[in-house]
């Protein structure tokens, strides 16, 4: 297969952990003789310093005309302390969410067998967890109208959501279900809030096309407490942005490491894969950051191609890198800590 993939590093560690997937995917292009055409783009503050927007048009152009989008990570603390910044990182990943119309955004959380006890939650409630967020991403608070009143003195962020918006994504979750153990949960605050009563009307009056799923219906309050209580009763998770956003960083816990953690943010055409942790910027430039779940991202994106071959792969040859010990300083624990770099470059040989 010939695939032009659109490489956004961004960020802080992004550049560092971007490499290592592309040493992985060109390794797996090699094995399974595909041909990447790797086109590299600007996005985040580092787009910011170097054309004042932090999702060029430029970029969008390269985005939109490639087979998928391989993203790094976003933000830079200069900007994070300023609340009077007019641009900043994240505006760029927004945009490109909106502007490449990515509603849907995938966030497995699984275990791994040798990092159980890495985990800071006990063994016997996680192990065996195989859940995945699907988290609504062009939407809701994050999209809504937002301002100032009363000179400055009140501000107000509003949650909007249409039924088209909400269908498209709880199809996505359906199917998902269907594909997976028949049980979809559907996470929202329909006893406080006016959009998520749309989200559960939508949700049910869907029910009726997919009678081998079992939906339930839960407020975000109990599935923040349920979900690292008993992370094996959930299965596919539907939500809503903001609550979304949320649930998977408190999901990653589970996994006992963020680096760990891919996603991928799909809507009806293009995708994009991209690790869920952020832009670490502490860590930037000491080729010491985790870059597994851009790895796995990447694994995510074979996937979407039908490459299941080619994503298993890479699958297992992450784990041998687990069970091993080939890993970065978050996961060494007193045993050896190897850099972004080697990880990156033991994966890529032993495929
Ligand atoms: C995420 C991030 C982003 C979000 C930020 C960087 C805008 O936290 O992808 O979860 O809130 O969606
Ligand atoms: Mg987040």
């Amino acid at each position: 297969m010939k695939l032009n993939i659109a490489l956004l590093a961004g960020d802080g560690i992004g550049p560092e952990v971007i490499d290592q997937a592309v040493k992985v995917c060109n390794a797996i292009a090699e094995k399974y003789h595909h041909e990447l055409n790797w086109r590299p783009a600007l996005t985040g503050a580092a787009a910011i310093d170097a054309v004042g927007d932090p999702y060029p048009d430029e970029t969008h152009e390269i985005c939109a005309s490639s087979d998928a989008v391989l993203f790094g990570a976003i933000g830079h603390p200069r900007f994070d302390n300023d609340p009077s910044a007019k641009v900043r990182p994240e505006q760029g990943l927004l945009r490109m969410r909106q502007k490449l119309g990515l509603y849907a955004n995938v966030r497995p959380t699984f275990t791994f067998p040798s990092l159980i006890d890495k985990s800071p939650l006990k063994r016997e409630r996680i192990e065996g967890t195989d859940l995945v967020f699907l988290r609504e991403l062009t939407g809701g608070i994050y999209f809504g109208k937002r301002g100032r009143e009363d000179n400055g003195n009140t501000a107000y962020d509003t949650c909007t959501y249409t039924r088209k918006e909400v269908q498209r994504l709880a199809k996505k979750g359906f199917e998902m279900a269907m594909k997976r153990s028949g049980k979809l949960c559907c996470v929202d605050k329909a006893n406080v809030l006016e959009s998520s009563r749309l989200w559960r009307e939508t949700v049910q009056a869907m029910e009726k096309d997919y009678p081998e799923v079992t939906v339930s219906y839960e407020f975000v309050d109990a599935v923040a407490m349920r979900l690292v209580q008993w992370p094996n009763a959930y299965d596919v998770l539907i939500t809503e942005n903001l609550f979304g956003d949320i649930l998977t960083d408190e999901a990653s816990v589970i996994s006992g490491s963020m680096g760990l953690m891919p996603s991928a943010s799909i809507g009806d055409s293009i995708g994009l894969y991209e690790p869920i942790h952020g832009s670490y910027p502490q860590a930037a430039g000491k080729d010491i950051a985790n870059p597994l779940a851009t790895i796995l991202s990447a694994a995510m994106m074979f996937e979407d191609f039908d490459l299941m071959d080619e994503a298993a792969a890479i699958r297992d040859v992450v784990n041998r890198s687990l069970e091993e010990g080939i890993v970065t300083e978050d996961l060494a624990e007193g045993g050896k800590a190897y850099k972004t770099s080697e990880v990156g470059e033991w994966l890529a040989k032993h495929l």
